[in-house]
């Protein structure tokens, strides 16, 4: 192996690019995320140690919300809610179809019915027009609707305003399903202070992740906090041995707890980083395809950048983009309507067309904070030149 060969191999080959990059942060932060645990390790409080309980406190502080309760992930954080909210057998759970799974999922676990509306073409977020709708045709199948799940998918708030007016005429509860979108304000507000609770996940790959599954569910109503409290700790009374309701062991790890104060001392930070790179992909691929916007009043933290390439050439893209180590990634491909687990439920009124059309144009590209403007080059001329054969 000589070196001219070597170098010759770099030119064609360039090494492939990371879509979220963990590790990088882990760069930046490990000295400090190792104290933390280190710290755990020496008072061996695993579950629910003070660590726990000082990271809700910094969680409501910077979200608004007056209670934080954090559980096992951002699956259960929407279970516990729900549960607390007494949805059960018998409610219809309105939801978005173009979502992960466990939108709906949570719904079906607490013996609902999840109820799919359709979501507004510009922003994949919940269409509060198609409310009234997916109410009816809940009534006319002998079920109660009960509670709405809005999702900001990808980072961006739902439309927040419609879907509380078309809940309150509807008389619904609305749970804010934030687990892609924690950090993101609507009306110059963080999510997490919209809905009667709304839900968060600590996903590794989510903005604000841990190093493993986590998830905290924010609320205003002092009552529904102490419910959910009592809920992720088998249903406990006013000790561990006085069980009053039927819960799960839903915790957030001390461990978790610790390395996630660490990450929110810089999250601000890697917000504005993430929005920086979103809006540098808008300015340099807004000509050639139809990029993400994000509504006035709205902030996004980018769960996701999600470009559309219609007329059924989206796969061909992806698979030039994986040729020059790019990755991309499709969420979501199948709507959950047409999925087998959920294509038994109801949709709303008029089907889910545009949940159809963006299951088949939507494609994600390489973010996270730490993606250098060089790196990004590569993502941008490579898109383009993939869009132009
Ligand atoms: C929209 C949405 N809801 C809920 C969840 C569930 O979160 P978790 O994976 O922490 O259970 C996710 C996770 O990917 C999600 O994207």
């Amino acid at each position: 192996m000589g070196g001219p060969k070597r170098s010759m191999n770099l030119r064609t080959n360039p090494p492939p690019i990371a879509f979220i990059d963990v590790a990088a942060q882990r760069r930046r932060l490990g000295p400090a995320i190792d104290a933390a645990v280190a710290r755990v390790y020496s008072h061996c409080q695993f579950i629910l140690g003070p660590e726990v309980r000082a990271f809700e406190t910094e969680l409501a502080m910077f979200c608004g919300a007056r209670h934080v309760v954090t559980c096992a992930s951002g699956t259960d954080a929407l279970v516990l809610a729900l549960r607390a909210m007494g949805v059960g057998q018998g409610d219809a759970v309105l939801c978005p179809s173009f979502t992960f799974c466990a939108t709906a999922e949570v719904a079906a676990l607490v013996g609902a019915t999840p109820v799919f509306v359709d979501v507004d073409e510009m922003t994949f977020n919940i269409d509060a027009k198609g409310i009234a709708g997916a109410a009816a045709v809940a009534k006319d199948a002998g079920l109660k609707p009960k509670a709405i799940i809005p999702v900001d998918l990808f980072g961006l708030p739902a439309d927040h305003g419609a879907v509380r007016a078309a809940a309150k005429a509807e008389n619904l509860l609305v749970l804010d399903d934030a687990a892609q979108s924690f950090g993101a304000m609507y009306n110059n507000c963080r999510l997490g202070t919209f809905g009667h609770a709304a839900a968060t996940s600590f996903f590794p790959a989510k903005p604000l992740g841990c190093y493993g599954d986590g998830g905290a569910v924010m609320t205003d109503d002092g009552g529904l906090a102490d419910t959910i409290r009592s809920l992720r700790v088998h249903g406990h009374g006013s000790n561990k041995y006085d069980n009053i309701r039927i819960g799960l062991a839903s915790r957030l790890d001390t461990i978790q707890a610790a390395i996630l104060s660490e990450k929110l001392k810089i999250f601000p930070d890697e917000m504005e980083a993430r929005d920086k790179i979103a809006r540098r992909y808008s300015e340099r691929l807004g000509d050639i395809v139809t990029t993400p916007i994000v509504p006035s009043g709205s902030t996004s933290v980018w769960a996701q950048y999600t470009i559309r390439v219609a007329n059924g050439r989206r796969d061909a893209v992806a698979t030039m983009l994986k040729a020059e180590g790019i990755p991309t990634a499709i969420y979501y491909p199948i709507p959950l309507h047409r999925q087998q687990a959920y294509k038994h439920y109801p949709v709303g009124k008029g089907g889910l067309p545009v949940s159809d059309r963006l299951a088949s144009e939507v494609i994600s590209l390489p973010m996270h904070a730490y993606l250098d403007t060089a790196t990004q080059d590569r993502v941008i001329d490579a898109v383009r030149r993939a869009l132009k054969t």
